[in-house]
């Protein structure tokens, strides 16, 4: 698919044909482009936990979910994802890598990072997922775990305290899905976002 034509067709999906697996090599080209995303010093402190079998995909749910009792809409469509990725940043990697004599920052100080480049990173390549699914014509969609869930998720699937899950992106074959209601928001224009020499 023409690049234009990825970033053009790239939406969040929120509902799968359950009965369709996402193939083995297509799932290990999203995972390959993961990792080509850019990152900080090159530290690459990133993760990610794959889960594809029923009952992992249950584990998931169990544990990031209020309830599985009566799911909401929202969550009966997601849940027939067959694929699961969840991207995890490390910023042990980052304070580590940047320590080293190249950088010199030995005191591993927090307040020197601009912004969180652990987070961001993690993000880049859950965005080459993203559009990496829409070129496999795959649907997906990254969304939310939150912070009162992320114990539970950690213990469940034994995720060290140092990883930070930011979020989850679903994958698979399209099925028909609600539009988000945000999207009447409409895209902002680039006069509005963008400032040419000065603000
Ligand atoms: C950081 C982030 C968190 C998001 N969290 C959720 C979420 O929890 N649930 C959800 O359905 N969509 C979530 N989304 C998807 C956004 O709602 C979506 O990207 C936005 O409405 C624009 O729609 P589009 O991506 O389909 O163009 C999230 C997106 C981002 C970037």
């Amino acid at each position: 698919m023409e690049f234009q034509e990825v970033v053009r067709r790239r939406r969040m999906v929120r509902n799968y044909d359950p009965t369709r697996p996402v193939p083995e090599a297509v799932r290990d080209r999203l995972l390959a482009n993961a990792l080509r995303a850019p990152s900080a010093g090159f530290s690459q402190g990133w993760a990610f936990l794959v889960l594809e079998s029923d009952a992992d995909r249950s584990r998931f749910w169990r544990a990031t979910a209020d309830s599985l009792d009566d799911p909401d809409p929202w969550m009966r469509d997601m849940m027939n994802a067959p694929l699961l990725i969840m991207p995890l940043s490390h910023k042990q990697a980052y304070l580590d890598r940047y320590a080293a004599s190249d950088k010199g920052w030995t005191d591993r100080d927090e307040a020197r990072w601009p912004v969180p480049y652990w987070d961001i990173d993690t993000g880049f390549a859950a965005l080459l997922i993203l559009l990496t699914a829409v070129d496999e014509e795959l649907g997906a969609c990254f969304f939310g775990v939150s912070p009162e869930r992320m114990d539970p998720f950690r213990a469940e699937f034994g995720v060290p305290g140092e990883y930070t899950p930011i979020g989850c992106v679903s994958v698979g074959y399209r099925a028909p899905d609600r539009r988000s209601p945000s999207l009447r928001r409409g895209h902002r224009p680039v006069s509005e976002v963008v400032h040419h020499g000065s603000w």
